[in-house]
């Protein structure tokens, strides 16, 4: 069998794999990011418990670890990852949307946005999603935001593997990475999926395609939208993934 990469499904992790996230990805993973996500989080806002806003939460693992010190609202495109991040933090606000466009006619002390960021492709994306945190904020507000990969940190290739298991099911997953156009604002993740429930053995394929722009249009792109941007260092894994938290202090 061969798979040709524009006839790959996509996204189906958030959607009819859904029920693998919590296999996939968990809470205690991470705890080193999120105590940089918090401490940015009170260097601009101080002490108290503070209203912020999560963008595509997704299972809210990053969130876990931030309930215990802000109140939070969070949105997300999928229901289907809304209700795993429900399950691990009740007490937080959820709503479907899209961090392009939701208006929620509310402001908040900080709007953040992990690698959820990722899966936007163009400079207009970003330009919208920003425009989205700007117009939850107050002056003074402020927008922290951190992708996966900036062009120039990106290595061109990563190559990862899994494998969870428990009595009933096991699922292994390849994961592919790579650049297949230099010259454009996009890379590619294909993962493979291998998922053995009651001795049958599935092989299923699942696209992401997500945004790797220079670290320069980022800056560039918040600015315009109205941020005083501070890039910080955000050393928490072995390779250069998520090298920086952008952090904007919204001026007008
Ligand atoms: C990798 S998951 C986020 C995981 C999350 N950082 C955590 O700690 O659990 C990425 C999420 O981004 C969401 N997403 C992608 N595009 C989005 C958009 N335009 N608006 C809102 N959410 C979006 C997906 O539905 C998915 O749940």
């Amino acid at each position: 069998m061969s798979l040709q990469i524009d006839k790959l499904k996509r996204n189906r992790m958030y959607d009819e794999f859904a029920h693998l996230w919590p296999w996939i990805s968990a809470p205690e993973g991470y705890a080193e990011e999120a105590r940089f996500w918090r401490d940015a989080l009170r260097e601009e806002l101080g002490p108290g418990r503070h209203h912020i806003l999560e963008l595509g939460v997704g299972g809210g693992n990053n969130l876990s670890h931030l309930t215990k010190d802000f109140q939070a609202t969070a949105v997300d495109l999928s229901e289907k990852m809304l209700a795993h991040s429900k399950k691990l933090n009740p007490g937080v606000e959820y709503i479907v949307g899209d961090m392009r466009t939701i208006r929620l006619d509310r402001k908040f002390k900080a709007v953040i946005i992990h690698d959820a960021i990722s899966y936007m492709l163009t400079e207009d994306d970003l330009r919208a999603t920003f425009a989205t945190a700007a117009a939850h904020l107050e002056p003074g507000g402020v927008f922290i935001t951190a992708p996966d990969w900036f062009k120039e940190t990106f290595p061109g290739l990563r190559v990862s593997h899994k494998t969870r298991a428990n009595a009933q099911t096991e699922l292994t997953y390849f994961e592919y990475a790579y650049d297949s156009d230099p010259n454009d604002s996009v890379m590619e993740t294909i993962l493979i999926y291998f998922i053995r429930e009651r001795g049958q053995l599935r092989v299923e394929e699942d696209l992401h395609v997500t945004g790797l722009f220079p670290i320069q249009t980022w800056v560039n792109l918040m600015t315009e939208a109205g941020f005083v941007v501070e890039k910080k260092e955000y050393p928490v894994h072995d390779d250069p993934r998520q090298a920086y938290l952008l952090a904007g202090v919204k001026t007008r």
